[in-house]
């Protein structure tokens, strides 16, 4: 989809379709006003009529309107005008985008980006009109032997902003979303394609493919150079699957020479089946999607491309399958990190955490100015926030509120849990130096403290997605999270 920013008078529009806003109780949006004048109160007349009554998410498509340069109005519903806050925005454009490919035209003008968010200023309203229209509009079809029959006739739009002056703003809003837009759309074809097609091996040639035309370094290990660092625990998990282990470095030099660089790790485990603690049959398709955290991380390298960010960044990508071979890891089995560290397996579908313990030790070598995890690594994360917030976990505070903040602003929000030395007790291990898994109370901290054993040396904030990185039941797909959460947050970095 096309973009671009325009500040004239709706009723001078010369496009196939105008979108303006219906607040409850029949209220027009100020475009909607001006549109309405200029017609001579037809739109009004519509409304007293009570064929649009400005509920969430009606729409109502008028064709031949006097007095205007366009050739259709559509007209949105809002709902109450006192509580326009950022879902009934969203809302309202995901409607408009929906009326408007349904009618099949090529391009409109949407007049809602103007129209005030509760505590949103016009750059939210303008990026978010940019990824709520690429999401309404995305499918995922590779799989299919013949694509979907779908129209897919709007190719244009274009945003409103009331004032010239708020040009600047709303151009740089809209690349900004369309950026995060592409970087989105990356992680959820990656995360929606199969196990049989999304393996260690595919994402590392997808990394390779995006560095050389999107330019930046790339480096992939495989099983004798991992085999090599030592990294004893990843491989303890790679080795229960017959699809080789890769370890994938991504580098975005965007800053100067010496600055420390933003260090980003993703989980890449392309299929989790358990392992020996084998998981139960139902919704086991969805462990596919156990890379998102991977999958995250080149979204937002692709993102930091587009974009051009000014900022040091690594990427880290440590990928294999957990699958339950002869040669798979067995409960008790004892293994050596990376950093030395013995781990006791108590439970072989605790996997997230042996895989990135070694590449949170590898990150060292880069001496970050602070590294952040991206995994989908508990399922209790998924019962204490559900499928809206990620969970946040940090050993450094600053960090974990720039990361609240950026969510926050993304409209991809995360929520800090507590990272008390005591949950470490829960660690505790009769055989190794600890033991990977803490028993049922607080699963996502015992997770995270066991992180945060091989993060010592660095600011470290760990994301856990395992409820925000995809939709189950009818809406089965990828999300693109946390992509716009990291890019934001990347970005006021970027800014110093
Ligand atoms: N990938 C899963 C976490 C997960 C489960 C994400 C369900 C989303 C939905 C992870 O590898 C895992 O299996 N974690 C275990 C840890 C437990 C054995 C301590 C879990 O959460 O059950
Ligand atoms: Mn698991
Ligand atoms: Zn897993």
């Amino acid at each position: 989809m096309e973009f671009s920013i325009k500040s004239g008078s709706p009723e001078k529009q010369r496009s196939a379709c105008v979108v303006v806003g219906v607040f409850d109780h029949r209220k027009l949006s100020f475009a909607g006003e001006v549109i309405d004048h200029a017609a001579q109160g037809y739109l009004a007349d519509i409304l007293r009529r009570g064929d649009m009554d400005g509920k969430p998410g009606a729409t109502l498509l008028l064709h031949n309107v006097p007095g205007l340069l366009c050739d259709r109005v559509l007209l949105v519903g809002l709902g109450k005008e006192r509580e326009f806050r950022d879902k009934n925005y969203r809302d309202a454009v995901r409607a408009a985008i929906k009326a408007l490919s349904d009618t099949g035209v090529g391009e409109a003008a949407l007049y809602l980006s103007e129209i005030p968010v509760k505590k949103r200023d016009l750059g939210w309203n303008v990026e978010q009109a940019v990824l709520v229209a690429e999401e309404t509009l995305y499918r995922f079809d590779q799989m299919k032997s013949k694509p979907e029959e779908s129209k897919r006739t709007l190719r244009r739009l274009t945003l409103a902003v009331s004032r010239r002056g708020e040009l600047p703003t709303g151009e740089a809003a809209a690349l900004r979303g369309q950026a995060i837009a592409a970087g989105m759309k990356l992680a959820k074809d990656l995360g929606n394609l199969p196990g049989n097609v999304c393996t260690p091996g595919h994402l590392a040639a997808q990394a390779e493919e995006m560095a050389k035309t999107h330019g930046f370094a790339v480096e992939v290990l495989d099983q004798a150079a991992i085999e090599k660092l030592g990294m004893g625990s990843f491989l303890s998990v790679a080795r229960g699957s017959d699809e080789p282990p890769r370890f994938i470095v991504l580098r975005h030099q965007g800053g100067e020479k010496g600055q420390k660089p933003v260090v980003l790790v993703g989980k890449g485990i392309t299929f989790d089946s358990g392992g020996i603690s084998l998981k139960p049959g139902a919704d086991m398709d969805e462990m596919k999607y156990d890379m998102c955290g991977a999958a995250s991380v080149l979204g937002t390298f692709r993102a930091l491309a587009e974009l051009k960010l000014p900022l040091n960044v690594v990427g880290l990508i440590p990928t294999c399958e957990n699958m339950p071979n002869g040669r798979a890891n067995k409960p008790g089995d004892v293994v050596t990190s990376m950093s030395g560290q013995t781990i006791e397996i108590l439970n072989t579908d605790a996997e997230g955490r042996l895989i990135l313990c070694d590449a949170l030790t590898y990150a060292e070598r880069f001496e970050p100015a602070c590294v952040v995890d991206i995994a989908t690594l508990t399922g209790a994360c998924v019962i204490a926030l559900g499928h809206v917030t990620s969970g946040l976990l940090a050993n450094d505070d600053a960090l974990a509120r720039e990361l609240l903040h950026a969510g926050e602003v993304a409209n991809d929000r995360c929520w800090q849990l507590p990272l008390f030395d005591e949950y470490e007790e829960q660690l505790k291990s009769n055989f190794a130096d600890m033991a990977n898994i803490g028993g049922r109370p607080a699963g996502t901290i015992t997770a995270a403290a066991f992180l945060g054993k091989f993060t010592k040396k660095y600011d470290w904030a760990h994301l856990d997605i395992a409820g925000t990185a995809w939709k189950s039941g009818k809406e089965k797909g990828s999300t693109g999270r946390p992509v716009p959460l990291l890019v934001h947050f990347l970005v006021k970095r970027a800014e110093g």
